[in-house]
């Protein structure tokens, strides 16, 4: 799992963000930008978080470093603001916290990442199904003259349909990408040889390794999925049968791509 620490202090709202995250003091002396579980669509979102921000530094991504935030009763019961309070009041336990870069900019585009490291993100939200790195909504920022890719709570969003559907790897395999609309197209290059080199580095221990981060009491259990450890095979299966599948997906057969 995830390395856990415990909420210290809540300091402010980022006011950006749309599931209203906010910056919080950890019990480790860090400063962390953390992702409430009791925000808009849950623990899903967090879950897609981990396992897509832990899959783009395995492929050699910059992401800020993740931990589990315990935030306990006390700082959801003095805080001021009532809003807060009540989202504070619905997150107790285990929250998603992501170490605040200081200072970051927001990526506008002017810089940016090598052609090679585009590709490599193109090819992540491909794969994953992040719709959510346009250039409306870059979900990316500049730090220390890097490209550090952010938020993929919006990622893996066939787990929406498992309470109703139940898990169907076939149709995530067969979902198509639109990678027009992604941010890196027209920086990146290579789609081919990138496909070739990220496919190769993803298999099922790799997966299995990242679904271990996450942790028991954010995997929603279903009918057909009872235990923590069916949800997490469920997770990797769909992965694994999508990997299998490029044709509907990969930049690598997109048209136009380079
Ligand atoms: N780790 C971080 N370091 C610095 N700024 C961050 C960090 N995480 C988020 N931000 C800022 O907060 C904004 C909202 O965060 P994001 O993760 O995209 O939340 P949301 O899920 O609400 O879209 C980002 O666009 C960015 O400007
Ligand atoms: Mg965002």
């Amino acid at each position: 799992m995830l390395e856990t620490i415990t909420a210290t202090r809540y300091v402010v709202p980022l006011k950006e963000g749309g599931s209203l995250p906010a910056v919080v003091e950890g019990s480790d002396d860090g400063t962390w930008v953390v992702k409430f579980r009791g925000a808009g669509q849950g623990l899903k979102v967090l879950v897609a978080e981990v396992v897509v921000g832990e899959l783009a530094r395995a492929l050699g991504l910059r992401v800020p470093a993740l931990k589990l935030v315990e935030l306990p009763e006390p700082i959801a019961k003095y805080e001021a603001d009532e809003e807060v309070q009540d989202l504070l009041t619905a997150s107790l336990g285990l929250n998603l916290g992501v170490d605040l870069l200081p200072g970051a900019f927001a990526y506008d585009g002017s810089q940016p990442p090598p052609a090679d490291e585009a590709a490599t993100i193109l090819w992540l939200d491909a794969f994953t199904a992040n719709i959510d790195r346009t250039p409306h909504n870059p979900n990316l920022v500049r730090w220390h003259g890097n490209t550090w890719c952010i938020d993929h709570g919006a990622a893996l969003y066939f787990h929406y349909s498992w309470p109703s559907k139940g898990s169907n790897p076939e149709r995530f395999a067969a979902q198509r990408f639109e990678c027009t609309s992604h941010i890196m197209w027209g920086v990146a290059t290579e789609a081919a040889a990138t496909h070739e080199r990220l496919s190769a580095q993803v298999d099922a221990q790799l997966l299995e390794r990242i679904l271990a981060l996450v942790p028991d009491e954010w995997l929603e259990a279903t009918d057909a999925m009872p235990t923590p450890a069916d949800v997490r095979g469920a997770y990797v299966e769909n992965l694994l049968a999508r990997l299998a599948s490029p044709q509907a997906w990969s930049p690598a057969h997109a048209e136009g791509a380079r």
